[in-house]
């Protein structure tokens, strides 16, 4: 399934629609960035569904596995800003849905789901998490990396005072969701994941990656 673009999707106004989704991808695309999404992408196999695909910023990433990408972004502009990046691959990468929460596919259609920096702006994370669980395969792997609940009290502190100002700056945005624990709660098993303070403001920094696996049921 292809979408033509996102309009009909609810619109936040003209930071939120167009410059946010420049902001978005300068500051994912930091060359800092690029051994997390190397390591968080070199397990990507087969067909595979990425969920907030932003900028396409992962795609340099994709190894020679994939056979091809499912792109699920509400952004027009953001995906008019991958456009470079969809030259630059020989993956074929369709724009494939609009919202993570509800995904256009049937039941078990991929080997692998792929998603960075997303599950924190997605009004409801455990809504994309189980649309990612029930359309991938049995076994199928959700490899994720994504900001999130510090471990430091302090910091979880400044997380909360932060998140006002914050959602409204970026997007949505949650400081301070407790990715593994939505993972389980979806029903994945998380036999890897690493936790580090990448470099920047501790509030903004603690990450999350790894692989989780459709348990069975
Ligand atoms: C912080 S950006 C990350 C983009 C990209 N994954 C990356 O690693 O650079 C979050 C992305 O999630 C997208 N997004 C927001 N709500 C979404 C939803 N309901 N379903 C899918 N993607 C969504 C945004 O448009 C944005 O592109």
């Amino acid at each position: 399934m292809v979408v033509p673009s996102g309009q009909g999707v609810k619109t936040m106004g003209v930071y939120s629609d167009r410059v946010l989704p420049r902001i978005l991808n300068a500051a994912g695309g930091s060359k800092r960035l690029d051994p997390l999404r190397r390591r968080v992408c070199e397990g990507l196999a087969g067909d595979v569904i990425e969920i907030g695909f932003g900028a396409g910023l992962n795609v340099p990433f994709y190894p020679s596995a994939v056979t091809s990408v499912a792109a699920v972004e509400p952004s027009d502009v953001s995906w008019k800003l991958a456009d470079v990046r969809l030259r630059g691959t020989n993956v074929s990468i369709l724009r494939s849905g609009l919202d993570g929460q509800l995904l256009p596919f049937a039941d078990d259609s991929f080997d692998a789901a792929l998603s960075t920096w997303t599950l924190c702006t997605i009004p409801d994370p455990l809504a994309a998490l189980g649309e990612m669980r029930r359309v991938l395969a049995p076994g199928g792997q959700l490899l994720y990396c994504e900001h999130g609940r510090a471990p430091d009290a302090s910091v979880r502190r400044w997380q909360d005072r932060l998140q006002p100002l914050w959602g409204r700056i970026a997007g949505g945005c949650y400081l301070g969701r407790d990715i593994p624990s939505l993972l389980h709660t979806a029903g994945f098993e998380v036999p890897k994941l690493h936790t580090r303070y990448l470099p920047g403001p501790r509030p903004l920094t603690f990450n999350y990656w790894g692989i989780a696996v459709r348990s069975p049921q």
